[in-house]
């Protein structure tokens, strides 16, 4: 095994074990850094307000008519299979630029008010509307196929996600599974968790949140603070996924009109995934430097 991926184990466990998170260590130290001197929490909305404690919140804002405006499942999408759990809707090309422009408007005072939060410029980044289906759970428990075991993503906290319902999912419908920041360290103990594939499943149901809602109802959540994973589907579930992250940027130039959310745009996502301590204290430190007060 490479020197790395040994130092990596070390760390995710010492983490797992004394910070109940499965992150990086360099990353742990980045979060409370970043909470201590840069976060502003103070008199935020509900929404923020949940988002800080729990490390998701349920959001008062509705997609529904920007789903039938574009129709994104059926007449101006194009479907396509990558494999046989995962189908991706795209959105016709000659509707991007509309969309993109019309989701802003949507998120615009909630980016406001995450600024505020972050202290720091927040930016849409990706989007992506896709089905998973169902997989022979009870079988095949050990196979993970869509992230349906419960994990951290390995990113500073300065990455998170909104998920959109793209139709009404019920319990049956594969909803994503949340453990409440507040509840992380009773989940650890509950499930002896060691890592995403070495934890026991039975624990206590009652410290799990599921995403279940109406079509166009939305949830914002840190997936690197919140133990999360995919639900299986009696049949299927479709979502849409946007990922969002502060950066160290002046958005005077560089706007979130500059960002094309259809691309992959890794290089932005990979600012908030620093390799090491040096990279991470020197993220901590750009932050640290741009923030608005
Ligand atoms: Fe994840």
């Amino acid at each position: 095994m490479k020197l790395y991926k040994i130092l990596l184990k070390v760390s995710l466990y010492l983490s797992i074990k004394f910070f109940n998170l499965r992150l990086p260590l360099p990353y742990v130290l980045y979060n409370f850094l970043y909470k201590k001197f840069i976060l502003r929490i103070q008199n935020k909305n509900e929404d923020i307000l949940n988002f800080e404690k729990y490390g998701f919140s349920k959001l008062n804002i509705d997609f529904l008519d920007l789903i039938e405006k574009y129709d994104l499942k059926k007449r101006k999408v194009v479907q396509k299979k990558i494999n046989n759990h995962r189908t991706y809707f795209f959105l016709d090309k000659k509707y991007e630029k509309l969309f993109q422009n019309d989701l802003l408007k949507i998120l615009n005072p909630l980016i406001k008010d995450l600024e505020d939060y972050f202290n720091i410029p927040v930016y849409l980044i990706s989007y992506r509307a896709f089905r998973i289906e169902h997989f022979n759970y009870m079988d095949n428990k050990d196979l993970e196929i869509y992230a349906n075991k419960f994990h951290n993503d390995g990113y500073v906290m300065n990455y998170f996600k909104i998920f959109v319902n793209l139709e009404d999912i019920s319990h049956d419908d594969g909803p994503l599974h949340l453990i409440s920041k507040m509840n992380t360290k009773r989940f650890i103990t509950a499930s002896n968790y060691k890592n995403r594939d070495n934890y026991n499943e039975k624990f206590d149901k009652e410290l799990i949140f599921k995403n279940t809602g109406k079509k166009g109802s939305s949830l914002i959540f840190s997936p690197s603070l919140c133990f999360h994973k995919a639900g299986v589907p009696n049949d299927h579930r479709d979502t849409i996924q946007l990922v969002l992250a502060a950066l160290p940027k002046d958005k005077k130039k560089f706007c979130n009109n500059d960002i094309n959310i259809f691309d992959d745009n890794h290089e932005l996502i990979s600012l908030t995934k620093p390799y090491g301590f040096i990279n991470s204290i020197k993220l901590f430190i750009k932050n640290f430097a741009i923030k608005y007060i």
